[in-house]
């Protein structure tokens, strides 16, 4: 099957609620997010965050997303919501989003990610991407993209 990455535009905001508030309520972990809060958020959020994210469709049908927070006062995104259906993962859909972030973002703005402690296996992968980390916080690690990694 075919997978294409891009964004879905504010009007297409209802297939990406359904898709996060599942995937919310399946791995709560993955999330630093309550399934009961966000199931109430009025359209209008959900057509603003839509406009951070970019997703994975496999024939149309998301599969894939993560998201780029801008910071509001410095040249930087951090990457959030990163999320692949359980079927569909381990065929390099992961890598291939946050390729996509990397080559959107890179030129112009530092990106960054957090690692939680229920993730701290994924770190190896991150690293393998070109993150490496740069500060340890209360939420976990924070891990930056290096310039210029292939
Ligand atoms: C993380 C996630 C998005 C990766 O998506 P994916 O499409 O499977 O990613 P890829 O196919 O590019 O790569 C899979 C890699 O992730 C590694 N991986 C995935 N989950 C892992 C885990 N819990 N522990 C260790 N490694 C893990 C695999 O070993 C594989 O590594 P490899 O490249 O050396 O083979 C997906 O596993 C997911 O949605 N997990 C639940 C949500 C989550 O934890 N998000 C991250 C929040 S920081």
């Amino acid at each position: 099957m075919q997978i294409t990455y891009g964004p879905l535009s504010p009007s297409e905001w209802e297939r990406y609620k359904n898709f996060r508030l599942k995937a919310l309520k399946e791995e709560p972990e993955a999330f630093g997010a309550a399934y009961d809060e966000e199931l109430l958020f009025p359209k209008e959020t959900w057509q603003q965050w839509i406009t951070n994210m970019m997703f994975a469709l496999e024939d149309g049908t998301i599969v894939g997303m993560i998201g780029a927070v801008p910071d509001a006062s410095l040249p930087k995104v951090q990457l959030v919501s990163f999320y692949v259906l359980p079927t569909k993962r381990g065929q390099g859909i992961g890598a291939a989003l946050i390729k996509n972030m990397i080559n959107k973002f890179a030129r112009e703005k530092q990106i960054v990610l957090n690692v939680v402690p229920t993730n701290i296996d994924l770190m190896p992968y991150y690293e393998k991407l070109g993150f490496k980390v740069i500060e340890q916080n209360n939420e976990g690690y924070l891990m930056q993209y290096q310039q210029g990694h292939k």
